[in-house]
């Protein structure tokens, strides 16, 4: 089969399309033919080796923690999967610990397969896993958030981002979009954004404290850090909560923490690598409740040839309206 191979170089651009032997289902795995993989920032931190766990794959290695296909193989003890079955892939060890999706074939653990959401393209479900598993833990890790709560999302437009504001919007809450792109602002509001701002206009979270006044934000979710995340605390409410999911912009400078006695807030890490496969299931299902109910589906920002995973980081680094994928079965 064809995959991208990552030799250990450090740095995206050392992945090369090359042919490698086809993986074999061991006990309780299956073998998928990818169709659609998805990329995440995690595979390019990955490679960059600035992944925020102690991850050191077996090298050569091949990236790619999301994707969908037709499984074509089935091992010794799998129960619910049959060759010719259509799957996604759930949060798992792939293309973390073992080969990922950037391949024409992936052996997957059969624990770590979703089916298709009925009703949805084969493209929606190639990368939806991932981000809305982690929108659904930040907004739900400090447990349940009062009716019509504020809820503001840094990085809105990524793929975390758009998550989050759909299932922000769908348990009924108040969203708060920040992107850098006013263009964005209109599809953010489209997705259920009550308010957007401009993170890189200086007065943005003057505004939105104006805006929502007398209230404050309840949770941020952020996935963005640098210093936009002293200015997000600029915007909380009295015991708003801080979900830390990503950090794009890097280490927080000159951070005071002397900025959350007053109002006493709390901040916390996301880490949807601690997820059991049991725990990842069940909030699955909690996240297709909320879409089906409110209507939302995954948004594809833009589909490249699997010949083209450099230009798909590229496009991904330029921040993407919703996800970026692979077409792999071409
Ligand atoms: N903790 C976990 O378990 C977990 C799970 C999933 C993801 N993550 C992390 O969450 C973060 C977001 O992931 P994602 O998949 O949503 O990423 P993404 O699809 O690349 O989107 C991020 C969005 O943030 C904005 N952005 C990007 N770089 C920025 C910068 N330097 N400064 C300000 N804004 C920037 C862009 O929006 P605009 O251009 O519209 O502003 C972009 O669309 C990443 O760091 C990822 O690794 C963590």
């Amino acid at each position: 089969m064809k995959a991208w191979l990552w030799d250990g170089l450090r740095g995206i651009d050392h992945l090369r399309l090359t042919e490698v032997s086809d993986p074999v289902a061991k006990d309780g795995e299956v073998v998928m033919e990818v169709h659609y993989a998805a990329l995440n920032p995690a595979d390019r931190y990955l490679a960059e080796k600035r992944y925020p766990y102690p991850v050191n794959p077996p090298l050569p290695h091949v990236l790619g923690r999301d994707g969908m296909g037709t499984i074509i193989q089935v091992g010794k003890g799998v129960k619910d999967v049959r060759v010719g079955d259509r799957r996604a892939i759930l949060r798992g060890d792939v293309g973390v610990f073992r080969w990922g999706t950037f391949a024409e074939r992936v052996s997957v653990s059969a624990v770590n397969l979703v089916e298709i959401p009925a009703g949805w393209s084969e493209e929606e479900s190639a990368g939806a896993t991932l981000v809305y598993m982690a929108a659904y833990r930040a907004l739900t890790m400090w447990g349940q958030l009062k009716p019509n709560a504020v809820v503001l999302v840094t990085g809105a437009s990524g793929g975390v981002g758009v998550a989050t504001v759909q299932l922000a919007a769908a348990m009924g809450h108040t969203v708060v979009a920040l992107s850098r792109s006013e263009e964005k602002h209109r599809r953010l509001k489209e997705l259920g954004a009550t308010l957007t701002f401009n993170p890189e206009n200086s007065r943005w979270s003057t505004d939105a404290k104006a805006a929502l006044a007398p209230r404050g934000v309840d949770l941020a979710v952020d996935n963005i850090g640098g210093k936009l995340l002293p200015e997000v605390i600029d915007t909380m409410g009295e015991l708003g909560k801080v979900s830390l999911v990503g950090e794009l912009a890097g280490p927080v400078p000159n951070f005071n923490t002397a900025t959350l006695f007053s109002r006493r807030l709390r901040i916390g890490a996301m880490a949807l690598g601690y997820y059991t496969p049991e725990e990842g299931h069940a909030a699955w299902q909690e996240v297709l409740c909320q879409l089906a109910r409110s209507g939302a589906r995954p948004l594809v920002d833009r589909m490249f040839p699997f010949e083209q995973l450099p230009q798909a980081f590229e496009r991904l680094g330029e921040g993407p309206m919703g996800k970026v994928l692979l077409n792999v079965k071409r």
